[in-house]
């Protein structure tokens, strides 16, 4: 069973409301030399006052740095940034917030129950019964407990997961081997977020783990079926549509009949799924063979892990979840992109307010997307390679934990109060699943073996 333990930081769950930053973009301040402006920026744009900046400067920024700002959790310093750093830090708060959600494992809950963006701590154990546990680092500016690496440590870390305090050794719950395939500049740009956020006294305790094998990052990848060059970082690439095609696990299909709006949709999408995303870690089980990294390409998005909720992290009553097929012929997602927004944007099926989409599933930090961004992953999802035959899961949905039939809202008729969960809906063992691990018995749900191999790991 993977559970990613008691992840407290999930807390920040759907319902979460975000405290605005402050505005990036300060409003020209005091009138300048008259005349020399030209266009003033929009007027709607000025929010609350923003850093005093140069005199008569203003900022224009991207529609992902501008979002970036407005998701951003807490508020962040640009005193004395230039309109490109400070478009830089915009982007790296919309890697990080709405792409990546590096807090989902880097965030704690501080003593007051409320969250501690990105101050580290939270405990991985892995597998729990050999005593291997690590620790998520505390990511903020702090001078004695935080984040104190320069831009060029960083990169390193981020490309090749070495261990700081463990130099001979690998990060080993960190997804790095996903991340090292952003471009330098994505990861400059979570840089320079992270050194503008504010710092977090927060001392992490030491890792528990054996040596892990370094790698270095290769100049191919190498990751999936297909070995390409990466491009130079010189290449000119700001949305990663060319990273996009080169990380792309299987053989690329045939995109020349599509228009080149539809091209790029595919090669960004491929980029937020395979390297900033970390769809693969949750929608692919296995996700990647152990030592090597490679891909499970066979099995590549077409879900079916478990995941174990430990009591209800951020879905309500939430016994078990699997991560959904995404690219099977015949039981990958295939809703209308009109309803993948709306998951995407409400963190429910479309539909269905009552029928959250569960935990870990990161909604929370998706919904943040910009319309163009989603564009790209439905494009991606409905455009790469299908799996077939054995690797095309049939894969259920959440499971509620229940003592009477009410804690199970209507997802299932009954409570199973022996394996004290939601049980007794009605399945087809071919076309309508039950829910996660369960098994259709005459049609109807019931509750898995305790032996049962999906619980141990998945389908
Ligand atoms: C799945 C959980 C997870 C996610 C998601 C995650 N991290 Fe981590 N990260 C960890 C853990 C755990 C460690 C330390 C222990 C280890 O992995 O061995 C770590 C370590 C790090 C380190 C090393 C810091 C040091 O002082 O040595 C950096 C840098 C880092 N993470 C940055 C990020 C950033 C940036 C993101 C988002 C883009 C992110 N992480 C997303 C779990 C995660
Ligand atoms: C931490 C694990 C995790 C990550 C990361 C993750 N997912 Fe999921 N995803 C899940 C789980 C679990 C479900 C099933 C939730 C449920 O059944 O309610 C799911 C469900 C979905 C669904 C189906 C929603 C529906 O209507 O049933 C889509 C689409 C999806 N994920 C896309 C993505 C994409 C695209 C990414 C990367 C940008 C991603 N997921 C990243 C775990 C994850």
């Amino acid at each position: 069973m993977r559970s990613l333990g008691l992840v407290v930081a999930l807390s920040c769950s759907i319902g979460c409301t975000v405290e605005g930053p402050e505005g990036p973009i300060g409003p020209a301040g005091p009138p300048g030399v008259s005349g020399s402006r030209g266009p003033v920026g929009p007027a709607g744009d000025a929010g609350p006052q923003g850093p005093p900046g140069a005199p008569g400067a203003y900022v224009v920024l991207s529609e992902r740095a501008k979002r970036g700002f407005d998701v951003s959790p807490v508020p962040v310093t640009l005193a004395g940034l230039t309109p490109a750093q400070v478009e830089l830090v915009g982007q790296g708060s919309y890697l990080v917030n709405a792409v990546a959600d590096c807090g989902s494992c880097h965030d704690s809950t501080g003593a007051d129950g409320g969250r501690r963006f990105l101050a580290g701590g939270q405990r991985f154990a892995l597998p729990p019964a050999q005593g291997v546990e690590v620790y998520a680092r505390n990511l903020t500016p702090d001078p004695n407990t935080g984040l104190t690496l320069s831009e060029d440590q960083f990169l390193l870390i981020m490309q090749t997961g070495t261990d700081k305090k463990n130099p001979s050794s690998s990060l080993l719950v960190m997804p790095w081997f996903e991340y090292r395939w952003m471009t330098t500049d994505d990861l400059k740009a979570v840089f320079a977020y992270l050194k503008a956020i504010p710092p977090e006294s927060s001392d992490v305790r030491g890792d528990n783990k054996g040596d892990v094998p370094r790698v270095t990052l290769p100049t191919s990848f190498t990751d999936g079926d297909v070995a390409r060059p990466l491009l130079p970082d010189s290449t000119r690439d700001p949305d990663g549509v060319l990273r996009g095609f080169t990380i792309q696990p299987l053989p690329q299909p045939d995109l020349s009949t599509l228009p080149p709006a539809s091209q790029s949709a595919f090669g960004r999408g491929s980029y937020l799924v395979n390297a900033v995303g970390r769809c693969n870690e949750c929608h692919t089980n296995p996700p990647r063979a152990a030592g090597t990294h490679r891909i499970n390409t066979a099995a590549y998005l077409t879900g079916g892990m478990v995941f174990t909720a430990d009591g209800g992290v951020s879905t309500p009553n939430l016994k078990r979840s699997m991560s959904r097929n995404l690219t099977g012929v015949a039981n990958g997602y295939a809703a209308p992109f009109t309803e993948f927004v709306t998951t995407f944007a409400t963190g429910h099926r479309a539909g269905r307010a009552a029928e959250p989409i569960a935990w870990p599933m990161p909604t929370w930090a998706l919904r943040h997307l910009t319309t163009a961004d989603l564009e790209a992953l439905y494009t991606y999802l409905r455009l790469a390679p299908r799996r077939s035959g054995a690797a095309d899961k049939l894969t259920g949905g959440p499971v509620l934990a229940c003592s009477t039939v009410t804690d199970c809202k209507g997802s299932q008729p009954a409570c199973d109060t022996t394996a004290g969960e939601c049980v007794g809906g009605a399945c087809d063992a071919m076309t309508s699943p039950c829910g996660a691990c369960q098994a259709c018995t005459a049609n109807v749900c019931v509750a898995p073996a305790a032996m049962s191999a999906c619980l141990a790991s998945g389908l």
